[in-house]
């Protein structure tokens, strides 16, 4: 029996809420101080744990950052590592150091993600392509990004960092590998565009130039007519 699509697609108010998120989430580093309601934290955490993970395994693990000796320490490998990402950039090292690449100190709440340990037992979708452990775990951190934005919260994901020091700091356990750190929390505002864009360091490039079809490098021929390219989202 043919399944009607649209019959089965939100409303259009609903459908804008979806794309709003989408296109207004913003990875941010200025944060207003306060407070997350723990309801919405939990909110925030579950549609997160709702993401989708190859053969399931849900390889997400939380470590909510309560102590404020602890995030001075995080913050300190942070800064350790923009130093070396720096120094690693040449002759872009001035430019990124006047960058803004974390929130830690500003941020209500600071969240740590890590893979699980033991996901060498997981072969389902992972024989041939181990990372889709971190796959998945991106996934679950777009969720809480995405909700976040949607609760009025700003979120930044904060990866510069040394993984070993920060294992070690968590005390996870042998095989577990730290991926985030976010900070997550009221803001002011979001950035109306990526703040990497707004500072010039790199633009969104045209989805035009990363479509192809049948072989690498081959044009799509025809999906979207010019006119409603144009409509299209573009910051
Ligand atoms: C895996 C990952 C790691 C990231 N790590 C950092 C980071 O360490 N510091 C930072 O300032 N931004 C980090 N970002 C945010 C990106 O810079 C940001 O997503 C990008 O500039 C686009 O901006 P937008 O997220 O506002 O659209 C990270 C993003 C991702 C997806």
């Amino acid at each position: 029996m043919p399944i009607d699509a649209p019959a089965l697609a939100f409303t259009q108010a609903e459908r804008d809420a979806v794309y709003r998120a989408i296109f207004e989430r913003r990875d941010m580093r200025h944060f207003a101080g306060g407070s997350v309601a723990p309801e919405v934290m939990r909110r925030l955490l579950t549609a997160a744990h709702h993401a989708p993970s190859v053969g399931f395994m849900q390889p997400w693990r939380f470590v909510r950052v309560a102590s404020s000796a602890l995030r001075t320490q995080l913050q300190a490998l942070v800064e350790q590592e923009r130093v070396q990402t720096a120094r690693a950039l040449g002759q872009r090292e001035d430019e990124f150091m006047r960058l803004k690449v974390e929130g830690l100190q500003d941020a209500a709440e600071v969240w740590a993600v890590a893979l699980a340990d033991g996901r060498e037992k997981h072969i389902f979708g992972r024989r041939t392509l181990p990372q889709m452990d971190l796959a998945s775990a991106s996934c679950a951190i777009q969720n809480l990004w995405l909700a976040a934005r949607a609760e009025g919260l700003g979120m930044g994901w904060v990866s510069l960092f040394d993984p070993v020091a920060v294992a070690a700091l968590l005390q996870l356990p042998a095989g577990a590998d730290p991926i985030a750190l976010l900070c997550i929390g009221p803001v002011h505002g979001f950035y109306e565009e990526p703040m990497l864009q707004q500072e010039r360091w790199a633009k969104r490039c045209p989805l035009d130039e990363l479509l192809f079809e049948d072989a690498w490098g081959q044009p799509l021929k025809s999906l979207l007519d010019q006119a409603t390219a144009a409509k299209e989202h573009t910051i």
